[in-house]
């Protein structure tokens, strides 16, 4: 069901129940954090392997500190900054915290999502909440309670409606090596804007499918379940149009001679804060047509394109791969 009561929401999470909620930057699937059997009704609804670890969704920054022994100078600076917003610091994580939500390994990953409802209802609650994106393991990540219900809906009892995503892209993780800053995800805050704050660069890991430092790092992920090219800036489009059976993502113009229908446009006045937030939606609606393969043009690789870019990559590296649901 889905619904805005707050505290209809709060008594499934008091229950042990799992449900959707509203965040800033992608819908996601909570639970409560330190309640094992939560946790493993997140991972089961989500079909979502055990080696992938959760979010941990808390109020303030003072709340993070009950979670992560100590938060060093440089990520307590982002924090005070950035949160709430989309950020997720990897932090040494104390004993409380179950394994199970960080998959084995000594850091949690915790945020706090900017959304005045989900900030509300962590408010009502007496425990952080656990929280994947609320998809199918390795589908594209939901931006509308109706997204999360299309999917999900008949695996949980209530999702919290709280309006479309207004960023739209998933986090940025960061965490420290050494003594350095490193993103582990590019996400909705702009890596230029962290290194603006720290007044420094910070280290982006390329993604790796092999042992990752951050699951989200899998090449494998946010895909379609159609076939989807990711377009360089060489790319003919006006061969392209000459295909049958494709479909188009554009970032600011449609394709010239080519029914609109088979078309998205993530921003006509090429505003990438737009761009970011229909991103998702445009792809969910692409996959819906009656077509076969989605041409997606990449964006300017700078701010949020950076982080664009990173997910229609994966989209394409998943698009051959129809079982991975
Ligand atoms: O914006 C977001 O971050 C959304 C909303 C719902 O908060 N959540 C989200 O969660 O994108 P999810 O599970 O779809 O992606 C979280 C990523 C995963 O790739 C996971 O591997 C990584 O964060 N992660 C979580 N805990 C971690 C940990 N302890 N160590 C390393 N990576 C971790
Ligand atoms: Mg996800």
């Amino acid at each position: 069901m889905i619904g805005k009561d707050i505290r209809v929401a709060a008594k499934f999470l008091a229950e042990g129940q799992v449900v959707g909620i509203p965040t800033e930057t992608v819908y996601g699937l909570a639970g409560n954090a330190l309640r094992e059997e939560s946790v493993l009704r997140i991972f089961e609804v989500k079909n979502r392997p055990h080696f992938d670890p959760l979010i941990v969704h808390v109020r303030s920054v003072e709340e993070m500190q009950k979670y992560a022994v100590s938060i060093p100078d440089k990520l307590l600076m982002l924090a005070r900054s950035c949160m709430p917003g989309p950020l997720t610091l990897l932090l040494q994580k104390k004993e409380i915290i179950p394994d199970l939500v960080t998959s084995g390994s000594a850091r949690v990953a915790l945020r706090i999502p900017a959304h005045p409802m989900t900030l509300a209802l962590l408010n009502e609650l007496d425990f952080p909440l656990a929280a994947p994106s609320a998809n199918p393991f390795g589908y594209i990540s939901p931006t509308t309670a109706k997204h999360v219900d299309n999917q999900l809906g008949d695996k949980i009892p209530y999702i919290l409606d709280g309006g479309p995503c207004q960023v739209g892209l998933e986090s940025t993780i960061a965490g420290m090596e050494d003594d350095r800053v490193v993103i582990y995800r590019k996400g909705g805050l702009e890596v230029e804007k962290i290194e603006q704050i720290l007044g420094e660069k910070v280290l982006v890991k390329p993604h790796s499918s092999s042992k990752p430092e951050a699951p989200g790092m899998l090449t494998l992920h946010y895909a379609p379940r159609k076939q989807m090219v990711l377009a360089d800036a060489h790319f003919d489009w006006g061969h392209a149009v000459a295909e049958k059976d494709v479909c188009y993502l554009r970032f600011k113009t449609y394709v010239p001679g080519l029914e609109k229908e088979k078309q998205r446009v993530l921003s006509p006045s090429g505003d990438i804060h737009e761009a970011a937030r229909n991103l998702f939606r445009h792809m969910r609606e692409l996959d819906e047509l009656p077509c076969r393969v989605i041409f997606a043009e990449s964006l300017p690789a700078e701010g949020l394109g950076l982080a664009i870019n990173d997910r229609l990559g994966r989209a394409s590296a998943g698009a051959f791969d129809k079982n991975r649901d």
